[in-house]
């Protein structure tokens, strides 16, 4: 065999930095294109993850969840809301799954489906079964980001997807030129004023898609696509007014000025239109050419986690939902796509390795409809601790609570995926979310390259990848804001009888990237990823602990217990029969203590190499005690009193934390695997060290 390999050099190359230049272009270009759906697959735990999804819930929704099978979207009876939202969730959801890991099953039910809706395409262009005044234009937002990703992926459907969709948007453009008719709410509307607050505020999920259609199949309809951006922004509740220093609430919610928010929109204050509206602000300046919009976006984005973020991740708001943690991500690897500013990549993977996991039993049959930072146990509680949640919602179910995250929850890991290489420049492609994945491409320059990244990362931080190119291009990977740069290597190693020619990384200081140019044939590279445990500071002098991009979380051991689903209005049983075996609504109840507070100079990372690229690790891997990687630590019990006796309460300040017992060592683990937890911990000095 022969190998050209080459240069592991640093190279700087034209990822192009969001300019300040004016922009002659109608839409301002992405950073990072991404890559057409269907062109990644994911490899290792990663496979292992969407196969579970596949075979779990999400996969299986079409099969037997009402809300979905007998949708009116597909000439059925059943939705669970006057939003008539479920199928379109399913299909956003289940087509990134289908065509990532090439299910035939689920590739079925999709096109399928997806020909019952554009078969129904109405004459004058509507897409799905409402007529008259009951046409409210939400839901469409989450049905033509699928159609935008079927058309990618399968192109039988290419031709016929663009053409539905460019019909759409001419009937789209004459409502919105009506005073917004379908979008802002108007008397004598079959549908109350709230069913339309929810597309008024995720207006920039109906966006995404335009701007496919306009920059790749615009048919004659260029001006009309753009006016409907314009439209939709005009009329819109935006949240570039929300991200600004005067409004946005810089503290607790509870000790806000209640008059001032009061008198704002209610739509900022739910987490999942929260988790959506992260992305908004940059997309709308891909039509604005407002550069002002790139700092306000940081500035939004970090203050939202900063004051309201979860340590894993997701936003803790009115109701911190699985949803909203799914949002999270796709909003994050939109930004790091349309700006490059690599801590938006860091907190895609932060929310991907940890909020998501967590919510999910680690078979993906049951989730959570809300996750608490601090959960020792998951019960039907007797009080409602949490605003507009109620005592089930903290449980791993079928439906419990709201149904909203039975169907939304699948898109998480698939556009992970998707997103996880992006193209740059003409020959440029990199590795923007790392994880085990093989991609093969074709680049704007015409080379053809495949790159199979072997990794278990981020259990383990080495990643080796098999790259084969038809012609030279440049490959980068992303270096995460928490790596030591120093010591972080990449090696090119070019064959068994080549030289290995190692080189510390360099990365471009926005972007992350650190660049390579590649040669034409076979390359074997070597990129590792060092670091240290590191801590963030929570409130009242809590911390949460950091290896790489996990959080580790006290893991509570528990014993559990599941009963078959029940129904999310009555909390009856659901009919036997109704949902597979497999669906149990599940109660965790705790085997050990819970409240303990940690001192922090006491804090060993743990871990014996055995997710080492090329190794397999357990499936499923987000269970306790399946990733081999740990935190010890030492710590005592505390005085911690719960919460209307249901949750524990207020974390007490720092002089009121006296050991109530020994100072024992505890296990921190990966929150992804551990469904009981405490993540925000308190310290305390045990003198120890
Ligand atoms: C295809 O969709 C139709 C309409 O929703 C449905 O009646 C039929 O059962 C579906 N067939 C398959 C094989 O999924
Ligand atoms: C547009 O619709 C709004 C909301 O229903 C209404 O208040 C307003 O009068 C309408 N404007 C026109 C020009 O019809
Ligand atoms: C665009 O307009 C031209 C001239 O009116 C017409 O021939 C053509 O079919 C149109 N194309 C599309 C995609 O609508
Ligand atoms: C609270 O907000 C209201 C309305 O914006 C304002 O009039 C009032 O002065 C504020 N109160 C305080 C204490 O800041
Ligand atoms: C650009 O955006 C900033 C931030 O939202 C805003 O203050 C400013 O008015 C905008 N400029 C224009 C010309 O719209
Ligand atoms: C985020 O906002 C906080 C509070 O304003 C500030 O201290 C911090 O430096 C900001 N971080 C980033 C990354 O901008
Ligand atoms: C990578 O994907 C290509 C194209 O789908 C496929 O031919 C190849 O077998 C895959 N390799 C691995 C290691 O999965
Ligand atoms: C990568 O290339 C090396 C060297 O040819 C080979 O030993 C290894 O099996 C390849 N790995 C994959 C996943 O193809
Ligand atoms: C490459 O060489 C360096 C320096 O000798 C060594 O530390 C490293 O382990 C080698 N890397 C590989 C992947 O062989
Ligand atoms: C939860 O408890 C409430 C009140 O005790 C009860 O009405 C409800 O049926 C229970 N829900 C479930 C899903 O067990
Ligand atoms: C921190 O402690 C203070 C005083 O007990 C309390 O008012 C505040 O709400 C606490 N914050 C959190 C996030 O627990």
């Amino acid at each position: 065999m022969k190998y050209f390999g080459l240069i592991g050099l640093f190279v700087a190359v034209a990822i192009v930095a969001p300019s300040s230049s004016t922009e002659s272009r109608p839409l301002v270009p992405l950073v990072f294109e991404p890559l057409n759906l269907g062109q990644i697959k994911p490899l290792g735990w990663l496979h292992d993850q969407l196969m579970l999804q596949t075979s779990g819930l999400g996969g299986h929704l079409m099969d037997f969840w009402s809300f979905v099978s007998d949708s009116a979207w597909i000439g059925g009876r059943s939705e669970y809301s006057i939003l008539h939202e479920a199928f379109p969730y399913w299909l956003n959801a289940i087509v990134p799954l289908a065509y990532g890991v090439g299910d035939e099953r689920l590739k079925a039910q999709v096109r399928n489906a997806t020909d019952y809706v554009l078969d129904h395409q109405q004459a004058d262009g509507w897409l799905g079964y409402e007529t008259g005044t009951n046409r409210n234009m939400w839901p469409r937002n989450l049905l033509c980001l699928a159609l935008m990703q079927l058309a990618q992926a399968d192109e039988a459907y290419t031709e016929r997807i663009v053409s539905a969709m460019q019909r759409f948007a001419v009937l789209m453009n004459s409502m919105l030129a009506d005073n917004f008719t379908g979008f802002i709410y108007h008397d004598g509307d079959m549908y109350p004023e709230s069913a339309t607050e929810w597309g008024l505020s995720r207006a920039q999920d109906l966006m995404v898609p335009l701007m496919w259609l306009f920059e790749y199949h615009p048919g004659n309809y260029s001006e009309l696509i753009l006016e409907n951006m314009h439209y939709l922004y005009q009329a819109g509740v935006n949240w570039d007014y929300w991200f600004r220093a005067d409004v946005f609430p810089k503290g607790e919610l509870d000790e806000l000025n209640q008059t001032f928010y009061n008198s704002l929109p209610w739509e900022y204050f739910h987490g999942v239109n929260e988790g959506e509206g992260l992305k908004a602000t940059a997309v709308y300046r891909r039509f604005l050419h407002n550069d002002s919009l790139i700092e306000l976006t940081h500035q939004g984005v970090n203050w939202t986690f900063f004051y309201h973020g979860s340590a894993s991740g997701s936003i803790l708001a009115d109701e911190s939902e699985t949803c909203t943690a799914v949002e999270v991500m796709y909003s994050l690897s939109y930004l790091y796509q349309a700006l490059g500013e690599n801590w938006y990549a860091d907190r895609a993977e932060l929310a991907a390795f940890n909020a998501l996991p967590g919510a999910l039993t680690p078979d993906w049959w049951a989730r959570q409809y809300m996750a608490e930072p601090n959960q020792p146990w998951s019960k039907n509680l007797t009080e409602t601790p949490f605003s507009d949640v109620n005592t089930v919602g903290q449980m791993f179910t079928l439906e419990g609570n709201y149904p909203c995250c039975t169907v939304n929850h699948p898109q998480g890991y698939p556009k992970f995926l998707s997103a996880s290489f992006v193209q740059f420049g003409v020959s440029g492609l990199a590795h923007a979310l790392l994880g085990p994945a093989n991609v093969t491409t074709r680049l704007s320059s015409g080379a053809a390259v495949n790159i199979i990244a072997t990794t278990n990362y981020p259990f383990d931080l080495d990643l080796v990848y098999n790259v084969t190119a038809t012609e030279p291009f440049y490959f980068a990977v992303r270096v995460p804001t928490w790596a030591d740069a120093t010591k972080s290597t990449i090696a090119t190693l070019t064959g068994p009888d080549g030289h290995n020619n190692t080189v510390s990384v360099s990365p471009d200081v926005d972007t992350g990237m650190h660049t390579l140019s590649i040669s034409s044939g076979t390359t074997m590279l070597r990129y590792s990823i060092s670091t240290s445990l590191r801590l963030e500071p929570r409130p009242n002098a809590t911390v949460a602990v950091y290896y790489g991009a996990l959080l580790y979380g006290l893991a509570i051991p528990f014993t559990s217990s599941s009963t078959a689903p029940h129904d999310y209005v009555t909390q009856e049983l659901l009919p036997a029969g109704y949902a597979p075996p497999a669906s149990r609504d599940w109660t965790l109840l705790p085997t050990a203590p819970w409240n303990y507070a940690i001192d922090p100079a006491t804090l060993v990372y743990h871990y014996d190499g055995s997710a080492a690229p090329g190794k397999v690790l357990p499936d499923p891997i987000w269970a306790l005690g399946a990733p081999p990687n740990y935190v010890t630590v030492k710590a005592c019990l505390i005085d911690w009193p719960l919460y209307l006796d249901s949750v524990p309460g207020r974390v007490p300040l720092r002089g009121a934390r006296q050991c109530v017992g020994a100072v024992e060592e505890v296990e921190l683990r990966p929150y992804g695997s551990t469904k009981l937890h405490v993540v925000d911990l308190p310290t305390v000095d045990l003198g120890t060290s």
